[in-house]
Protein backbone atom coordinates (compact mmCIF):
# COMPACT_ATOMS: atom_id res chain seq x y z
CA UNK A 1 0.00 0.00 0.00
CA UNK A 2 3.32 2.39 0.33
CA UNK A 3 2.36 4.01 -3.50
CA UNK A 4 -1.44 3.32 -3.13
CA UNK A 5 -3.09 6.64 -4.86
CA UNK A 6 -5.21 7.47 -1.44
CA UNK A 7 -3.16 6.84 0.85
CA UNK A 8 -2.98 9.31 3.96
CA UNK A 9 -6.55 10.52 2.43
CA UNK A 10 -9.67 10.67 4.40
CA UNK A 11 -12.67 9.52 2.41
CA UNK A 12 -16.50 9.60 3.50
CA UNK A 13 -18.86 8.19 2.00
CA UNK A 14 -23.14 7.71 3.10
CA UNK A 15 -25.16 4.37 2.00
CA UNK A 16 -28.09 2.82 2.17
CA UNK A 17 -31.84 3.59 2.99
CA UNK A 18 -32.89 5.91 6.01
CA UNK A 19 -35.80 5.07 8.11
CA UNK A 20 -37.89 7.82 9.58
CA UNK A 21 -40.29 7.05 12.33
CA UNK A 22 -43.91 6.96 11.94
CA UNK A 23 -44.49 6.12 15.47
CA UNK A 24 -42.56 3.34 17.68
CA UNK A 25 -42.93 0.46 15.36
CA UNK A 26 -43.80 2.10 11.83
CA UNK A 27 -41.26 3.75 9.56
CA UNK A 28 -41.03 5.51 5.84
CA UNK A 29 -38.47 4.00 3.87
CA UNK A 30 -36.87 2.60 0.79
CA UNK A 31 -35.77 -0.58 -0.93
CA UNK A 32 -31.76 0.82 -0.91
CA UNK A 33 -29.77 -2.10 0.18
CA UNK A 34 -26.52 -0.22 0.45
CA UNK A 35 -24.46 -2.05 -2.14
CA UNK A 36 -23.23 0.73 -4.16
CA UNK A 37 -22.19 2.40 -0.71
CA UNK A 38 -20.10 -0.07 0.70
CA UNK A 39 -18.20 -1.47 -2.66
CA UNK A 40 -17.14 2.20 -2.61
CA UNK A 41 -15.71 1.91 0.69
CA UNK A 42 -13.79 -1.39 0.00
CA UNK A 43 -12.46 -0.13 -3.42
CA UNK A 44 -11.91 3.48 -1.18
CA UNK A 45 -9.73 1.26 1.37
CA UNK A 46 -8.30 -0.97 -1.28
CA UNK A 47 -6.58 2.17 -3.05
CA UNK A 48 -5.14 3.27 0.70
CA UNK A 49 -7.75 5.35 1.94
CA UNK A 50 -9.37 5.90 5.66
CA UNK A 51 -12.87 5.49 4.80
CA UNK A 52 -15.61 6.26 7.14
CA UNK A 53 -18.68 5.15 5.93
CA UNK A 54 -21.76 6.38 7.57
CA UNK A 55 -24.39 3.74 6.89
CA UNK A 56 -28.50 3.37 7.12
CA UNK A 57 -30.14 0.26 7.74
CA UNK A 58 -28.85 -2.04 5.67
CA UNK A 59 -27.99 -6.04 6.02
CA UNK A 60 -24.53 -5.68 4.49
CA UNK A 61 -21.56 -4.92 6.88
CA UNK A 62 -17.40 -4.62 6.10
CA UNK A 63 -14.54 -5.70 8.01
CA UNK A 64 -11.62 -3.74 7.28
CA UNK A 65 -9.31 -1.75 9.48
CA UNK A 66 -8.95 1.21 7.30
CA UNK A 67 -12.94 1.56 7.16
CA UNK A 68 -14.79 3.22 10.11
CA UNK A 69 -18.63 1.64 10.12
CA UNK A 70 -20.74 4.40 11.40
CA UNK A 71 -24.78 2.87 11.73
CA UNK A 72 -27.57 5.17 11.80
CA UNK A 73 -31.38 5.14 11.02
CA UNK A 74 -32.68 8.55 10.25
CA UNK A 75 -31.55 11.64 7.76
CA UNK A 76 -31.06 13.92 11.12
CA UNK A 77 -28.32 10.98 12.06
CA UNK A 78 -26.67 10.65 8.95
CA UNK A 79 -26.83 14.50 8.61
CA UNK A 80 -25.09 14.70 12.12
CA UNK A 81 -22.71 11.77 11.56
CA UNK A 82 -21.37 13.68 8.22
CA UNK A 83 -20.83 17.02 9.70
CA UNK A 84 -19.20 15.70 12.81
CA UNK A 85 -16.28 14.43 9.96
CA UNK A 86 -16.69 16.62 6.97
CA UNK A 87 -13.66 19.55 7.86
CA UNK A 88 -11.24 16.63 7.99
CA UNK A 89 -12.24 15.07 5.21
CA UNK A 90 -10.56 15.15 1.25
CA UNK A 91 -13.38 13.69 -0.49
CA UNK A 92 -17.26 13.00 0.08
CA UNK A 93 -18.79 10.65 -1.99
CA UNK A 94 -22.77 10.70 -1.35
CA UNK A 95 -24.15 7.25 -2.23
CA UNK A 96 -27.25 7.12 0.21
CA UNK A 97 -30.76 7.36 -1.03
CA UNK A 98 -31.81 9.59 1.55
CA UNK A 99 -35.87 9.52 2.78
CA UNK A 100 -36.78 12.78 1.19
CA UNK A 101 -39.67 13.70 3.66
CA UNK A 102 -40.39 12.32 6.96
CA UNK A 103 -43.50 11.99 9.18
CA UNK A 104 -43.49 15.87 10.37
CA UNK A 105 -44.76 14.71 13.81
CA UNK A 106 -43.50 10.79 15.32
CA UNK A 107 -46.48 9.38 17.40
CA UNK A 108 -45.06 8.16 21.17
CA UNK A 109 -47.51 5.65 20.65
CA UNK A 110 -48.72 3.16 17.86
CA UNK A 111 -50.83 4.49 16.10
CA UNK A 112 -54.71 2.87 16.54
CA UNK A 113 -56.47 1.95 13.75
CA UNK A 114 -59.05 4.32 13.37
CA UNK A 115 -61.50 5.74 10.52
CA UNK A 116 -61.15 4.59 6.66
CA UNK A 117 -58.37 6.94 5.95
CA UNK A 118 -55.64 8.31 7.35
CA UNK A 119 -52.96 11.29 6.59
CA UNK A 120 -49.26 11.41 7.58
CA UNK A 121 -48.24 15.30 7.06
CA UNK A 122 -44.75 15.35 5.90
CA UNK A 123 -41.59 17.43 6.55
CA UNK A 124 -38.40 17.60 3.70
CA UNK A 125 -35.54 15.39 5.62
CA UNK A 126 -32.53 17.51 5.48
CA UNK A 127 -30.53 17.41 2.10
CA UNK A 128 -27.01 16.13 3.38
CA UNK A 129 -25.22 16.32 0.09
CA UNK A 130 -26.60 19.65 -0.85
CA UNK A 131 -25.31 20.83 2.47
CA UNK A 132 -22.18 19.13 2.36
CA UNK A 133 -21.76 21.27 -1.03
CA UNK A 134 -22.87 24.95 1.05
CA UNK A 135 -19.76 23.97 3.61
CA UNK A 136 -17.91 22.88 0.93
CA UNK A 137 -13.49 24.10 1.13
CA UNK A 138 -10.92 21.61 -0.59
CA UNK A 139 -13.15 18.51 0.09
CA UNK A 140 -13.62 16.63 -3.61
CA UNK A 141 -17.39 16.24 -3.59
CA UNK A 142 -19.28 13.05 -5.40
CA UNK A 143 -22.57 12.71 -6.12
CA UNK A 144 -25.39 10.44 -7.19
CA UNK A 145 -28.86 10.62 -9.45
CA UNK A 146 -31.01 8.59 -10.44
CA UNK A 147 -33.37 10.26 -13.28
CA UNK A 148 -36.60 8.84 -14.71
CA UNK A 149 -36.70 11.43 -17.62
CA UNK A 150 -34.00 14.22 -19.08
CA UNK A 151 -31.34 12.33 -17.23
CA UNK A 152 -28.27 14.52 -18.31
CA UNK A 153 -29.68 17.61 -18.33
CA UNK A 154 -31.15 16.88 -14.56
CA UNK A 155 -28.16 15.27 -13.44
CA UNK A 156 -26.51 18.67 -14.64
CA UNK A 157 -28.70 20.59 -12.56
CA UNK A 158 -28.04 18.68 -9.49
CA UNK A 159 -24.31 19.14 -10.38
CA UNK A 160 -24.54 22.59 -9.99
CA UNK A 161 -26.97 23.14 -7.35
CA UNK A 162 -25.20 20.77 -4.85
CA UNK A 163 -21.51 21.90 -5.93
CA UNK A 164 -20.02 18.58 -6.87
CA UNK A 165 -17.35 18.28 -8.39
CA UNK A 166 -18.99 15.44 -10.21
CA UNK A 167 -22.35 13.07 -10.39
CA UNK A 168 -22.95 9.66 -10.98
CA UNK A 169 -25.69 8.95 -13.29
CA UNK A 170 -27.59 5.31 -12.81
CA UNK A 171 -29.56 4.98 -15.77
CA UNK A 172 -32.94 3.28 -15.58
CA UNK A 173 -32.77 2.44 -19.58
CA UNK A 174 -31.28 -0.51 -18.21
CA UNK A 175 -32.99 -3.77 -16.57
CA UNK A 176 -29.34 -4.49 -14.71
CA UNK A 177 -28.98 -1.15 -13.20
CA UNK A 178 -29.96 0.38 -9.43
CA UNK A 179 -31.86 -0.80 -6.65
CA UNK A 180 -31.06 -3.93 -4.89
CA UNK A 181 -29.28 -5.10 -7.92
CA UNK A 182 -25.73 -6.86 -8.27
CA UNK A 183 -25.09 -4.49 -11.38
CA UNK A 184 -25.11 -0.56 -12.61
CA UNK A 185 -24.69 1.03 -15.27
CA UNK A 186 -23.25 4.62 -14.57
CA UNK A 187 -22.17 7.91 -16.70
CA UNK A 188 -20.06 10.28 -15.00
CA UNK A 189 -20.39 14.01 -15.72
CA UNK A 190 -17.73 16.60 -14.35
CA UNK A 191 -18.12 20.18 -13.78
CA UNK A 192 -16.94 20.78 -17.56
CA UNK A 193 -20.06 18.97 -17.87
CA UNK A 194 -17.98 16.34 -20.03
CA UNK A 195 -19.60 12.92 -19.91
CA UNK A 196 -18.16 9.61 -19.78
CA UNK A 197 -20.59 6.22 -20.36
CA UNK A 198 -19.62 3.56 -18.85
CA UNK A 199 -20.59 -0.66 -19.67
CA UNK A 200 -22.84 -2.49 -17.18
CA UNK A 201 -21.05 -3.96 -14.64
CA UNK A 202 -21.04 -5.31 -10.98
CA UNK A 203 -21.28 -3.12 -8.61
CA UNK A 204 -17.95 -3.71 -7.69
CA UNK A 205 -16.41 -2.92 -11.02
CA UNK A 206 -18.39 0.39 -11.33
CA UNK A 207 -16.88 1.15 -7.52
CA UNK A 208 -13.67 0.75 -9.09
CA UNK A 209 -14.37 3.25 -12.12
CA UNK A 210 -15.29 5.83 -9.48
CA UNK A 211 -12.81 5.48 -7.51
CA UNK A 212 -10.37 5.96 -10.74
CA UNK A 213 -12.54 8.96 -11.60
CA UNK A 214 -11.91 10.50 -8.11
CA UNK A 215 -7.79 9.73 -8.24
CA UNK A 216 -7.89 11.80 -11.46
CA UNK A 217 -9.90 14.48 -10.12
CA UNK A 218 -7.49 14.70 -6.91
CA UNK A 219 -4.53 14.53 -9.28
CA UNK A 220 -6.05 17.17 -11.80
O1 LIG B 1 -31.71 15.42 -5.06
P1 LIG B 1 -31.55 13.96 -5.17
O2 LIG B 1 -32.09 13.23 -3.99
O3 LIG B 1 -32.00 13.32 -6.45
O4 LIG B 1 -29.96 13.79 -5.19
C1 LIG B 1 -29.34 12.57 -5.04
C2 LIG B 1 -28.01 12.76 -4.35
O5 LIG B 1 -28.16 13.55 -3.16
C3 LIG B 1 -27.45 11.43 -3.88
O6 LIG B 1 -26.04 11.52 -3.95
C4 LIG B 1 -27.94 11.35 -2.45
O7 LIG B 1 -27.12 10.51 -1.65
C5 LIG B 1 -27.91 12.79 -1.99
N1 LIG B 1 -28.97 13.16 -1.01
C6 LIG B 1 -28.61 13.46 0.31
N2 LIG B 1 -29.60 13.85 1.19
C7 LIG B 1 -30.89 13.93 0.82
C8 LIG B 1 -31.25 13.62 -0.51
C9 LIG B 1 -30.26 13.23 -1.39
O8 LIG B 1 -27.44 13.39 0.65
N3 LIG B 1 -31.82 14.29 1.70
Amino acid sequence: KASAPLLHKKVIITAGPTYEAIDPVRFIGNHSSGKMGYELAKQAAKQGANVILVSGPSSLTIVDDSVTLIRVNTAQQMYDEVHKHYDSVDVGIAAAAVSDYRPKVVADQKIKKAGEEMTIVLEKSPDILLSMGQHKKNQLLVGFALETENEIANAKKKLEKKNLDFIVLNSLNDKGAGFKKDTNKITIIDKAHNAKSFDLKSKAEVAKDIINEVIAKLNA
